[in-house]
């Protein structure tokens, strides 16, 4: 089959390599019909993902048919749609218990990363019966898609984390997908407020069309004094940083009002420098978060009923003998007008 193969940072190229088996009577092997691309993957070509091997398939997000399961799959069955959720988990393990599916002793985040992923045709999906979702056969799998990883990302690490509460000003670092997935979701809350802030003015009119009330281009360096600006030198009640650079970050500790909360969102790959003796005073909290996808279900049913328009977040389309292109169109977002790219695999 063909897929997306890792090798170094930067050296990544699309290869014919052996079909996945079902290996535990738990997995199933998903026929991928759609994948994309996260800013996940960017960063693990830039060699900020430590774990990822020589020869990893990447890719944590697809929606296919199901192929085959094994003996203890009692969910799913031949012929299914699905959706394939970034998360692996047991359901049994103590972190799986209190709902920490990101950490869950015999799963977390492994497809694409210590497990072969989904851009390619066919992945191994272990412990199936909790890392897929069923989908109606006639689902928009390019809105399904999305529910992969960033609309979970975006509602769990960046809204709930960041305690969005009604009337809340908010500012948003990153208008990527992850940045423009937290703005839809932080308005199921009602924030008075969107600050939407990047250095690429298309994605930030994307950001405006979905709803942010401001948005801030931070390339001339002057983010913190536009913002204070724009909240009576107040600063921002929530702010999420949805980049993964030391820069980003301190907009965040910059803007941050007292008592506000900075939700870290974005993959670090370098160290950032806490700012204390700014923020000792200011009575914040500063929190964290791998995306644990337990939100997965209830976002579905968003997407299912209309109530959110994730489909909006695509931008580009290619087919998987082109998966070198589409990473290429997604590397360069801002000259590409680039936002979410899709990826097919033929004969769908
Ligand atoms: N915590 C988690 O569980 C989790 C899950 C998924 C993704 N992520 C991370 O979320 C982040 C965003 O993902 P994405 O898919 O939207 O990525 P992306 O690369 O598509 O988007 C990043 C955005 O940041 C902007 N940007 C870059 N440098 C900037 C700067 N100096 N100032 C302002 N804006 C700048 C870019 O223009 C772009 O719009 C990534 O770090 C990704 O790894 C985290
Ligand atoms: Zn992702
Ligand atoms: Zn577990």
């Amino acid at each position: 089959m063909k897929a997306l193969v890792y090798h170094s940072p930067d050296n990544i190229s699309l290869e014919n390599i052996p079909m996945p088996k079902i290996m535990l009577s738990t997995d199933a092997i998903v026929r991928i019909s759609t994948t994309t691309i996260c800013g996940t993957d960017l960063h693990i070509l830039k060699g900020d993902v430590p774990t990822i091997k020589d020869g990893r398939v990447l890719g944590h997000e697809g929606v296919g048919i199901v192929e085959e399961v094994g003996k203890d799959v009692t969910s799913f069955k031949k012929g299914e749609k699905v959706l394939i959720s970034l998360i692996t988990s047991c359901g049994r393990c103590s972190f799986c218990k209190k709902g920490m599916y990101s950490h869950c002793k015999n799963g977390g985040w492994l497809l694409g990363n210590s497990l072969d992923g989904t851009q390619a045709e066919y992945v191994r999906i272990p412990f199936a019966d909790n890392g897929l979702y069923l989908l109606p056969p006639d689902a928009d799998e390019e809105a399904a898609v999305m529910l992969s990883c960033i609309l979970p990302t975006g509602l769990e690490c960046g809204t709930i984390k960041g305690e969005v509460q009604p009337g809340d000003i908010i500012a948003i670092v990153g208008a990527g997908p992850v940045g423009l997935a937290t703005l839809l979701t932080s308005k199921l809350f009602s924030p008075s407020k969107i600050i939407m802030i990047d250095i690429d003015d298309n994605r930030l009119e994307v950001a405006r069309s979905f709803g942010a009330t401001n948005t801030v281009n931070s390339a001339d360096g002057k983010a913190y004094e536009k913002v204070m600006l724009l909240t009576d030198n107040l600063g921002v009640d929530v702010v999420i940083e949805a980049v993964g650079l030391s820069d980003t970050f301190d907009i965040c500790q910059s803007i941050i009002a007292p008592g506000g909360h900075i939700a870290n969102v974005g993959v670090h790959g370098k160290p950032v420098s806490l700012k204390l003796e700014k923020l000792w005073s200011k009575n914040i909290t500063l929190t964290t978060r791998l995306v644990d996808a337990g939100t997965t279900s209830l976002l579905l049913k968003m997407v299912l009923f209309g109530k959110l328009d994730a489909n909006k977040l695509v931008s580009h389309h290619f087919e998987m003998k082109d998966i070198l292109k589409a990473y290429d169109t997604f590397k360069n977002a801002a000259h590409n007008h680039a936002v979410k790219v899709i990826i097919r695999n033929k004969d769908f």
